[in-house]
C-alpha cells in the first residue's frame, strides 16, 4: 500500500491556491485534496489544471444520492482523472456499488473509491437521537467501514486513531485515510482527537490527510517534507 502525505487545499480561489503550490519547487508534486470550497468555488477545471500540474488528486466530494444519480455522477468525476474519490458509506451497498460501477472507465482503470463512515462532527447524541441509530459510535465506524469493504470500495476515511481497528476488521488491504494530524507541539485548532504523522505512520495510517499544519505554516514546503519523513519513519 502506498503510503503518503496529501496536503488539503482548503483555500477559496484558484489564485490561493496557486500560490501556494507555487511555493514549491518544480520536481515536487504533492498529492493534494481539493474538497468543496474549491471544487464549488472553480469547477471542474480546477481539477483539471492541478493534473496538468502533475498533482495526484483526491476529490473529497462526499457523495450521497440513489444509485442511479451517484453511478452518473462518478462517471463523469472518472473522467477528470482524480485519483481518489469518496462517498458516504450511508448511502448503503446499492449507491456504492453503483459508484463502483459509474467510476469505472472502459479501459478498467478507475480512482480509489473511499467511504465516509460517521462524520466526526456526529457526536454520540446525535447518532442516538437524530440518526436514530443506538448501536456505539465506535461499532458503527466499523460496520460502516466493512460494508464499504464488502462492495468492493478501497477504503475509509477515519480518525487516525481508528486505523488499527478499521485494518484489523477489514483487512491490512482496505485502505485508511486520516485527517485530524497534527505536528508535535503544534496547534490543534478544531481537531479534537489528534496524531502526529509520525505514530499515524506506525498506526495503520496510508494516507494522512494535513491541511492549516502545512498551509498556515510559515514555511509551507519545510512543514510538508517534514510530515512525508516523519510519516515514512
Ligand atoms: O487543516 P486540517 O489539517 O485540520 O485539515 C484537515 C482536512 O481534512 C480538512 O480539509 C477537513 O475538512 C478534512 N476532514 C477532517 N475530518 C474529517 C473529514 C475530513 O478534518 N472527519
Amino acid at each position: 500500500m502506498a503510503k503518503d502525505v496529501i496536503i488539503a487545499l482548503d483555500f477559496p480561489t484558484r489564485e490561493e491556491t496557486l500560490a501556494f503550490l507555487d511555493l514549491f519547487p518544480a520536481g515536487e508534486k504533492p498529492f493534494v485534496k481539493i474538497g468543496m470550497e474549491l471544487y464549488y468555488a472553480q469547477g471542474p477545471d480546477i481539477v483539471r489544471e492541478m493534473k496538468a500540474r502533475g498533482h495526484r488528486i483526491f476529490l473529497d466530494l462526499k457523495l450521497h444520492d440513489i444509485p442511479n444519480t451517484v453511478k452518473r455522477a462518478m462517471s463523469v468525476l472518472s473522467k477528470l482523472d482524480a485519483d481518489m474519490v469518496n462517498l458516504h458509506a450511508a448511502g448503503a451497498s446499492e449507491m456504492m456499488r453503483a459508484a463502483l460501477e459509474g467510476l469505472t472507465r472502459p479501459d478498467g482503470t478507475r480512482p480509489l473509491l473511499i467511504a465516509v463512515t460517521q462524520l466526526t462532527s456526529t457526536d454520540a447524541g446525535a447518532l442516538k437521537h437524530e440518526l436514530l441509530i443506538d448501536t456505539p459510535m465506535a461499532e458503527a465506524v466499523l460496520s460502516y467501514a466493512q460494508n464499504a469493504a464488502r462492495c468492493g470500495l478501497d477504503g475509509v476515511v477515519c480518525s487516525p486513531l481508528e486505523a488499527a481497528l478499521v485494518k484489523e476488521r477489514c483487512g491490512a488491504a482496505f485502505c485508511t485515510v486520516t485527517p485530524g494530524i497534527r505536528f508535535a507541539g503544534g496547534d490543534a485548532g478544531d481537531q479534537k482527537r489528534i496524531m502526529t504523522p509520525e505514530r499515524a505512520g506506525k498506526s495503520g495510517c496510508d494516507y494522512i490527510v494535513m491541511g492549516r499544519p502545512i498551509t498556515q505554516a510559515p514555511d509551507p514546503v519545510e512543514a510538508y517534507r517534514r510530515a512525508v519523513r516523519e510519516f515514512a519513519g
